[in-house]
């Protein structure tokens, strides 16, 4: 049995959607046929209709039937598909019970209020997701205007928190959460492919590298998380005296590794920021 009875649509059938919209179906919370997907490319949806869900090139018609419609579309984009909506909609009792759940990098909730203010009053959420939600280790960030009441946020909650942790925050800090969050897995996946050429460079074969270097980090997280001992203690906990790990830590540090990530963070939450602005 679906855990949510609402209709889903998807504005926008790219990665960060397939992501969200797999991910609820892979899990249970939705069926497919509670989902309907759009785009201007139908020939680039297959994947969708792969899984059982329906698709079509008309944004209005997941408009007109889903009671939850996340906004898919890259921050750019997002102008001209609202005026395709508003051309076409024809307002109904409905309206009022929409949410529109964004996944716009930088958008802001003004933004998009005033870019749905033809729904009159539109209930709008500002999430911030990232891809690891395709495999159930998302990591979200939300906030709603203040027409969204707490039941709505909650059904949210249940649909974001079941791909991963989901968090509502402040929205001052959700350009910093794209930054860690939002963009981290690619951060990541640098890691996990330097540390498999270090293993390669050292004689390891290829796959076994990668894998070796994907559970360590799966592994660290998961202790992190579950410990809640600071990352550092952790560290420290690893590095025996005069032993193999000190020395490569000695390496990382020559390398600026932690100044590297902490202005990469930074200057992606900039980016983020400018996105919403354009
Ligand atoms: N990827 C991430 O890790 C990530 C993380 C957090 C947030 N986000 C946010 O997610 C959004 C989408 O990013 P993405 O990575 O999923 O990009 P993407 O894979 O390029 O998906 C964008 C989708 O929008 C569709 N599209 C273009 N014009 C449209 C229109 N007028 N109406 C409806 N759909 C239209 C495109 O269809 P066609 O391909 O057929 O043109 C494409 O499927 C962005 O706003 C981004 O900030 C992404």
């Amino acid at each position: 049995m679906s855990k949510l009875d609402e209709k889903i649509g998807f504005i926008g059938g790219g990665n960060m959607a397939f992501a969200i919209g797999s991910g609820l179906i892979r899990c249970g919370i939705v069926k497919p046929l509670q989902v309907m997907v759009s785009g201007p490319h139908i020939e680039n949806l297959a994947r969708w209709r792969d899984i059982g869900v329906a698709t079509t090139d008309d944004n209005n018609e997941v408009l007109e039937l889903a009671n939850i419609v996340f906004i898919c579309v890259k921050p750019h984009i997002l102008g001209d598909c609202v005026a395709q909506l508003k051309c076409k909609h024809v307002p109904s009792a409905k309206d009022a019970k929409k949410l529109f759940v964004s996944v716009l990098a930088g958008t802001t909730l003004d933004d998009l209020e005033e870019k749905f203010s033809f729904m009159e009053e539109p209930k709008v959420i500002r999430t911030m997701p990232n891809t690891s939600m395709q495999v159930g280790e998302g990591c979200t960030v939300y906030t709603g205007n203040e027409r969204v009441t707490p039941q709505e946020l909650a059904k949210v909650h249940l649909i974001l928190n079941s791909l991963g942790l989901a968090q509502q925050v402040p929205e001052s800090m959700i350009n910093a959460a794209t930054a860690v969050a939002g963009c981290g897995p690619a951060f990541v996946y640098t890691i996990i492919e330097a540390m498999a050429d270090g293993g390669v460079k050292q004689g390891l074969p290829r796959a076994m590298a990668l894998k070796f270097a994907a559970q360590t980090l799966l592994g660290a997280a998961k202790t992190v998380l579950l410990t809640e001992k600071h990352p550092a203690v952790l560290r420290d906990e690893v590095c025996s005296p005069g032993g193999a790990t000190i020395v490569g830590v000695h390496e990382l540090e020559k390398g600026n590794l932690r100044s590297t990530l902490i202005n990469a963070v930074e200057k992606s939450s900039q980016r983020a920021a400018e996105l919403g602005k354009k």
